[in-house]
């Protein structure tokens, strides 16, 4: 049995913060930033009662709501996030608190922005072993938090928000997956955690914001996601033109344009939101998906193609029929 999608959904806070108004308070442009990224605007929480969570519920209730399901139905809740609320308890489990139910396990996962992909992969491997049979996967982020809103290089990027997908196994659904690490290159995107400060020793750390090396992880992903695709594609013996969609991270339009354009295969075949939403790290192939479906473009029997790049580093992509 694999994993098969029977609903989703998404939440976006309600806040819309366009390109001119970051550039009110760092050195930028509309036109730095549209021409760079392909990003106009993006959704930002502005109030108490917008956070990881709250995001993540309102996801997840959608997504449940969509598929038939209900809480209690749920053998596993997943979370994928690099900006949970608390350090513990998990995200995972305080959606769980939230939704009502206490059958699942519940836990979080962090792979960046390919952790929507690192979630389905991993609620795949237990459908496959017979341990379970039915996931909440989630893709949470409030990187507005983490981010260094004095660094123009970064801080322009980033969007909140939250995409969540109930799976059931079935005997259709996931056709492969792949996942894959690089510890070495942690370096050119990362975020600092909080630093010791105990009686017996004081660390001299600068608080975690967001560092990323911007010309080193295009490099990086504009290599590693189109041969993560072509490995996919190769196992599963699926033409390339024979996917109806690829739903790829949404992190800047040229790389997804690149991706193309070395697969040789049409835009069409890659929507994009990385426009009016940002980069939303693991929330943001959760968050596709959930648009295009709700626009009506899939179709049953569809085949989708995800596959994404993060911090870590990390990548990931599956192979599915809708
Ligand atoms: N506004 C105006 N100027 C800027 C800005 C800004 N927001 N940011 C940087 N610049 C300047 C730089 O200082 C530099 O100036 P200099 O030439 O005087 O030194 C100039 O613009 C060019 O900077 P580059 O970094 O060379 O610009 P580049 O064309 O590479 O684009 C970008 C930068 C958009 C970050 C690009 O490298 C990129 O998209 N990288 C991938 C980023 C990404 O995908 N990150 C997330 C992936 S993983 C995850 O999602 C967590």
């Amino acid at each position: 049995m694999r994993a098969k999608i029977i609903g989703t959904g998404s939440c976006l806070p309600d806040k819309i913060v366009t390109n001119d108004a970051l550039s009110s308070f760092v050195d930028t442009s509309d036109e730095w930033i549209w021409s760079r990224t392909g990003i106009r605007e993006r959704r930002l929480v502005s109030s108490e009662s917008e956070t990881t969570v709250s995001m993540a519920v309102s996801a997840a209730k959608a997504a449940l709501e969509d598929s038939g399901l209900l809480p209690q139905d749920l053998d596993l809740i997943l979370v994928s996030t690099v900006s949970s609320d608390f350090i513990t308890p998990s995200t995972a489990c305080l959606v769980q608190r939230e939704l009502g139910t206490c059958n699942a396990a519940a836990f979080d996962l962090n792979a960046a922005c390919s952790g929507f992909l690192f979630a389905l992969n991993t609620a795949d491997a237990y459908f496959q072993a017979g341990i379970f049979r039915t996931a909440l996967l989630i893709g949470v982020e409030t990187l507005s938090k983490i981010v260094d809103w004095h660094d123009r290089s970064t801080c322009v990027l980033f969007g909140d928000g939250a995409g969540a997908a109930v799976v059931k196994a079935a005997p259709d659904g996931m056709i492969a997956g792949l996942q894959g690490s690089d510890g070495s290159g942690g370096d050119i995107l990362s975020c600092r955690g909080r630093a010791c400060g105990s009686p017996f020793f004081h660390a001299d750390a600068s608080p975690g914001c967001l560092h990323m090396d911007g010309r080193k992880v295009f490099q990086f992903a504009v290599k590693k996601v189109p041969e993560c695709i072509q490995s996919l594609l190769q196992a599963a013996g699926v033409d390339a033109g024979d996917v109806s969609y690829y739903l790829l991270h949404q992190a800047n339009s040229r790389i997804i344009s690149s991706i193309a354009q070395k697969l040789k295969l049409p835009l069409e075949k890659f929507p994009m939101n990385v426009e009016s939403r940002g980069n939303t790290s693991a929330a943001s192939i959760p968050i596709l998906l959930d648009e295009v479906h709700r626009a009506g473009m899939l179709s049953e029997g569809d085949l989708l193609l995800f596959s994404g790049f993060g911090a870590g580093l990390t990548w990931g992509a599956a192979l599915l029929r809708w």
